[in-house]
């Protein structure tokens, strides 16, 4: 639920092209009290807004950047000699803040996190409202919960299939239900991202009901695409191939694609073989951060126009 200029890299106006305020070796930030942080050009022109000492104080502690140095204040005019020889009064430094070298400014990140089963909508509804309430509004929503079982459609049980339906499908569904009214409210446009599988584009054997939920959530991708595009909120699906985590790691996937040996004893490289078997490209399986960089392009400012799209992140699975 990060705001989606700041996923997409985007910047606060005011800036320059490199995100720092213009002219800005010296910067200030500025928290007012439950307030948005703002940024101005020395703590000096912010000062007339800060609340009054001691209030003050812990307003301006709150404000200092991590990696940031105050440069300490004289702290009253004295006379001396300048370095270039001449009697006069040094008056005191104003308060600023130095940026150490090599030093990038720090982002305003934070996170609300909470936990919602996707087949439940309450609990859906309050983990949405709960971090639009704490952050402010909401600019990308990715729906990417999911499981996965096997078996032959003759012995998938109902169990199997209401279970795969309700979280692979309908989870998605709720998921979106859930966000879109705060992404209308944002009045930002927005993104949205779902979870598909190289299994929503061509079918899998042993995997009905998970090949029957993947296309599924290509009919929701595509519908919102065209429902909420007069919003400006961009919908979209990605399709990995295999990704390396748990959802392919564990005893019954192994046994899925190693029969010829007891499940507990097939080990990682048993099985690379056989995934490998699935992609044009010669690996066995892609990383989760493949994926999450595909969703970063969808989301962010380079993907503004696309919209209605599935992309396959699959090492040429689905053309092999
Ligand atoms: N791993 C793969 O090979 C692969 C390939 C293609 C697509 N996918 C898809 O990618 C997505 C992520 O899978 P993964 O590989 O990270 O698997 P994973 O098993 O590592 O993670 C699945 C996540 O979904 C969550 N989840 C499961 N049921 C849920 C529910 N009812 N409510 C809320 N959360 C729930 C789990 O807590 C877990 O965090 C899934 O939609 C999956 O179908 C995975």
């Amino acid at each position: 639920m990060a705001p989606a200029n700041r996923a997409a890299g985007g910047r606060r106006p005011g800036r320059g092209p490199d995100g720092l305020t213009p002219g800005g070796r010296t910067v200030s930030r500025h928290v007012h009290s439950g307030g948005p942080q703002e940024e101005r050009t020395s703590w000096a022109s912010s000062r007339a807004r800060s609340p009054s000492s001691p209030a003050r104080h812990a307003v301006r502690a709150a404000a200092t950047p991590s990696g940031w140095r105050r440069r300490a204040p004289t702290s009253s005019p004295s006379t001396c000699w300048s370095r270039s020889g001449r009697w006069g009064t040094r008056w005191p430094r104003r308060r600023t803040w130095t940026r150490p070298s090599g030093w990038s400014r720090p982002l305003d990140r934070r996170i609300v996190a909470g936990k919602a089963d996707v087949r439940d909508t309450a609990a859906l509804r309050r983990a949405v409202d709960d971090g639009v309430a704490e952050l402010g509004r909401l600019d990308i929503v990715l729906a990417n919960a999911g499981i996965a079982s096997f078996a032959p459609v003759e012995e998938m049980t109902d169990e199997m299939w209401d279970d795969m339906i309700a979280v692979n499908l309908t989870g998605v569904f709720k998921t979106v239900r859930a966000a879109v009214p705060h992404l209308k409210a944002g009045g930002n446009g927005g993104a949205i991202v779902l979870t598909s599988s190289t299994a929503g584009i061509m079918g899998l054997p042993n995997l009905t009901h998970y090949v029957a939920a993947k296309h599924g959530v290509v009919g929701i991708m595509k519908t919102l695409a065209l429902e909420l595009a007069p919003h400006m909120i961009r919908v979209n699906s990605v399709h990995p191939t295999s990704v390396d985590t748990m959802m392919i790691h564990n005893e019954q996937t192994y046994g899925t694609f190693r029969p010829d040996k007891a499940p507990s004893e097939v080990t990682r490289d048993d099985v690379g073989e056989a995934f490998q078997s699935l992609n044009a490209l010669p690996v066995q399986w892609v990383e989760p951060v493949d994926i999450s960089n595909a969703i970063l392009f969808l989301v962010s400012d380079d993907g503004r126009y696309v919209t209605g799209v599935q992309l396959p992140v699959d090492a040429g699975s689905v053309i092999k």
